[in-house]
């Protein structure tokens, strides 16, 4: 039986163990959460996740310890939990904009350590995950658990730590980009005299099928644009003025806007 413990079990990290105890939960892992408030892992413990006092009490019990806790509390935290760390544990952050290195330094290179990203859609159990796991320290069976892990919880991608800022342009921020497009098309929903509520259910199923034929099908999606598109019809006449208005290169100017300001304040 394997132990998976998290250190602050707010948004993200109270999905991620609350996801990863409803996916795993009795099939060779057990759960453990510690957080500031107590009272926030009440949702969790009816998950059958085991709440701790006390962050160096969770790292002793747990082999993999995920760090969700906010970037400026890591140090702290990572230093309480120092006399568990040792080879045999598994350190994972998904604190943004906390280096391989800084991880690294404050973990004094006692245990493996991993980066990870996730985006806010793990938040409904759709994530979408970043994991680096060029640490030199990590063991084959770290990496694959690593992987086993996040997997379970959405999609998960290996990704050099240099292509981080890259990943947050498209994929962390990513949820807010496509936020924008369902707030334009219930307005025009609005518009057209749907009611606001209706207007919204309506908009997010047709994202949600349209991601899933995009999914499925192996066309390019210009030719799952195009097959909405009859001669002469009225979709036809909507495209035409999302591409005058020059959409698609609208998205990839945000795209590299957000990824010109990662690496600014990387610097
Ligand atoms: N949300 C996102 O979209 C997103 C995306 C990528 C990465 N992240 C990363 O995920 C991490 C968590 O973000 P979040 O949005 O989940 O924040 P959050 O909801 O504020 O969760 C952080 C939790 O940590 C707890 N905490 C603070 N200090 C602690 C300590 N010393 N020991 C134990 N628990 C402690 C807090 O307790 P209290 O409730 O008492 O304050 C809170 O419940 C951050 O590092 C962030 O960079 C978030």
């Amino acid at each position: 039986m394997r132990t998976v413990g998290c250190i602050g079990c707010g948004n993200m990290g109270g999905a991620i163990l609350g996801g990863l105890a409803d996916a795993l939960g009795g099939k060779g892992y057990a759960f453990c959460g510690h957080t500031r408030t107590p009272e926030r892992m009440a949702p969790l413990a009816e998950k059958g996740v085991t709440a701790v006092s006390g962050a160096l009490s969770l790292a002793q019990c747990a082999d993999v310890i995920v760090l969700a806790v906010k970037p400026h509390h890591i140090a702290a935290v990572v230093e309480e939990i120092l006399p568990a760390l040792g080879r045999d544990k598994l350190l994972i952050s998904i604190a943004a904009g906390i280096s391989l290195k800084r991880l690294r330094e404050v973990s004094r290179n006692l245990c493996p350590v991993v980066r990870c990203m996730p985006n806010t859609p793990a938040l409904a159990g759709k994530g979408v995950f970043a994991v680096c796991l060029e640490d030199e320290a990590l063991r084959r069976e770290n990496r694959d658990e690593v992987l086993a892990l996040f997997g379970v919880l959405g999609l998960c991608l290996p990704l050099p730590e240099e292509r981080f800022t890259a990943f947050s342009a498209l994929i962390g921020a990513g949820p807010a980009y496509v936020f924008a497009m369902m707030q334009g098309m219930v307005q025009a929903g609005v518009t057209l005299g749907f009611p606001c509520r209706e207007a919204r259910r309506l908009v997010v199923a047709l994202f949600d099928g349209s991601a899933a034929l995009a999914g499925e099908r192996p066309e390019h999606l210009a030719q799952l644009r195009e097959a909405v598109c009859s001669p002469g019809g009225l979709t036809i006449a909507g495209i035409n003025v999302l591409d005058r208005a020059g959409l698609a290169g609208l998205l990839v100017e945000a795209v590299l806007a957000a990824d010109a300001r990662g690496r600014e304040m990387e610097e």
